[in-house]
């Protein structure tokens, strides 16, 4: 029997769900877990090619489909179909998530709405799902997610979009507390980085973000993955943080 008193040891995540793995930080993200050795489950709404060949190349330990992230049947049949196929996911990465480029005024409220939707309640009911199922198992699992600087500072155009991502933030520190000895959540907060939902910025704003910069240049998508494979893999006692990785152009 094991101690009671003893505290609880993280295994590393080996059945990990990536959301929002059709191209970006998410694609990035699944080719470096599948690089560590990691069964890796990874949905968008579209399967792109570079996913499909990830597919194709690592059957066995690789399952992906397309989900829209809104739609809860779709979610649960997919993490069914994830369990029967790779085991039992101990690993969640709430990734996906839609950009907004528009002034608060002018965006709108389905708009706002959508983003919502989107970006916190929905992997907030993912994160449920994968949870109650992992816990029922007895097990123990981590969690990390893909939340922004926009989190913290204020930037124009990204009223609705910054809210989701303060709120991911803010709910990370809760589920540590309430998910105490069993899931270690943590978020991860990046800085703008080049992708398709950072192609809005135009060259005066991305110019603007690189002179507050003190490391002098934008994130890219490798720097992130580096700290979401320590947060799922390495033995760590972080828990409830949001780590901010932007080369401290919000501090
Ligand atoms: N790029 C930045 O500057 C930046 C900075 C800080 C934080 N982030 C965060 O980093 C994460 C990745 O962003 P990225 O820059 O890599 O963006 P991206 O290239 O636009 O990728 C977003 C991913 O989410 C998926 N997605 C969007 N809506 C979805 C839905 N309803 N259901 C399922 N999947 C959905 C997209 O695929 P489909 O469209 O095919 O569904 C895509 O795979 C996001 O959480 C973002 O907020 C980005």
């Amino acid at each position: 029997m094991p101690d009671p008193g003893t505290p609880p040891v993280f295994p590393p995540s080996s059945v990990v769900l990536v959301s929002g793995a059709s191209r970006g930080l998410g694609l990035a993200m699944v080719e470096g877990l599948l690089a560590e050795g990691v069964k890796v489950a990874a949905f968008a709404r579209t399967v792109t090619p570079e996913l499909e060949a990830l597919a194709e190349k690592h059957p066995d330990v690789v399952h992906v489909d397309s989900v829209d992230i809104t739609d809860q049947v779709a979610c649960k049949a997919f993490v069914k179909a994830v369990e029967a196929h790779l085991g039992v996911i101990d690993g969640l990465v709430n990734n996906a998530a839609i950009g907004q480029d528009s002034l608060h005024v002018h965006t709108s409220p389905e708009r706002i709405e959508q983003i919502i939707e989107t970006n916190l309640t929905a992997p907030l009911i993912l994160t449920r799902l994968v949870l109650r199922r992992l816990l029922a198992k007895g097990k123990r699992g981590r969690l990390v997610n893909v939340t922004s600087i926009c989190g913290r500072r204020g930037y124009p155009g990204l009223v609705a979009y910054s809210a989701t991502k303060g709120g991911m933030d803010a709910a990370t520190r809760s589920l540590a507390r309430e998910f105490s000895g069993r899931v270690l959540a943590n978020a991860v907060a990046p800085g703008f980085f080049a992708s398709e939902m950072s192609a809005v910025l135009g060259q005066t704003e991305l110019d603007q973000i690189l002179r507050r910069t003190p490391s002098g240049r934008l994130t890219t998508a490798e720097e992130v993955f580096p700290v979401v494979r320590m947060l799922l893999l390495e033995t760590t006692n972080i828990n409830g943080q949001s780590l901010v990785i932007d080369g401290a152009g919000s501090i």
